[in-house]
């Protein structure tokens, strides 16, 4: 498949070209083998497939995520965020603080989430129980997630304090797992984004590096619009570094000087 037929399935899918160039090889890769499997020859056909047929064309979203992520990945957020925001929610908040992280993959983001608030919240006089709602569309990202074992190298940012408390080594060489206590308070859920957020009012949402950056500019301030709907007021959103909120995303306001850490208004 050549970049001209890519950009046409992505624009198709409304994600966006940037978003998906450095990961575009792979990702080709997958969408090619489906189409061998189905006997289909030509991308054209492929997607009128895809356009007429529910079931492919979510199979086609699923092989469009990206599941890379790795433990404390951006470490300047997770230094602002048990620097500051644990420290905020310890003064100010008594009862549970729920937290939804959006597009979670194979878990690596709610579990550095238990972790820093267990073990960096010990130095904190009060912190509140925690709360995750984690999601994604993808199901065989959540079983892995909930299996909770991982690579040695999806733990290359993980302070050296959290590596001895946190995991313990599993019988397959260079595979670590997640403690059972790291593992409570995790709610795991299959939805997409592109459907009503959950339920709960959220204190914090973590959207990093999901929809802003793989969606094209309607979608993203679509999708935004309903998520900030379940965000408490002065809650917490949480976006990777790279990416940009949509613009006319006014409610927002950068805290703490960060790249990461917006406050709802
Ligand atoms: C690159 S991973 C990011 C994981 C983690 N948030 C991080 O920053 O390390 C992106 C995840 O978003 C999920 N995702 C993409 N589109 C989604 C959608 N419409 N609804 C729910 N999850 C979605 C993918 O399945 C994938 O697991």
């Amino acid at each position: 498949m050549n970049d001209g037929e890519f950009r046409i399935l992505l624009d198709f899918m409304d994600l966006s070209f940037p978003g998906y160039r450095k990961v575009r090889k792979g990702v080709k890769k997958r969408v090619v083998r489906r189409m061998v499997e189905l006997g289909i020859p030509s991308v054209m056909d492929y997607l009128k497939l895809a356009r007429r047929d529910k079931e492919e064309y979510h199979c086609l979203r699923l092989i469009m995520t990206v599941s890379i992520s790795r433990f404390f990945r951006d470490e300047m957020l997770w230094k602002d965020f048990s620097g500051h925001v644990m420290p905020e929610l310890a003064a100010t908040q008594s009862s549970r603080v729920t937290i939804w992280c959006a597009g979670c993959a194979r878990g690596e983001e709610p579990y550095t989430l238990t972790m820093a608030w267990k073990v960096l919240g010990q130095k904190l006089p009060h912190l509140p129980p925690l709360k995750i709602v984690a999601t994604d569309i993808n199901p065989d990202y959540l079983a892995m997630a909930k299996q909770g074992e991982y690579r040695q190298n999806s733990l290359k940012n993980v302070p050296p304090e959290i590596w001895a408390t946190c995991f313990e080594p599993t019988p397959r060489s260079k595979w670590f797992r997640v403690k059972p206590a790291f593992k409570k308070g995790i709610d795991w859920r299959v939805h997409d984004l592109h459907d009503d957020p959950p339920d709960e009012r959220f204190d914090i949402i973590f959207l990093r590096n999901s929809i802003l950056m793989y969606c094209n500019d309607e979608l993203k301030a679509w999708v935004l619009r309903r998520i900030v709907s379940s965000l408490a007021n002065k809650g917490f959103l949480i976006k990777g570094a790279h990416e940009q909120l949509p613009r006319g995303a006014r409610e927002f306001r950068s805290c703490f000087d960060s790249p990461y850490i917006f406050r709802k208004t």
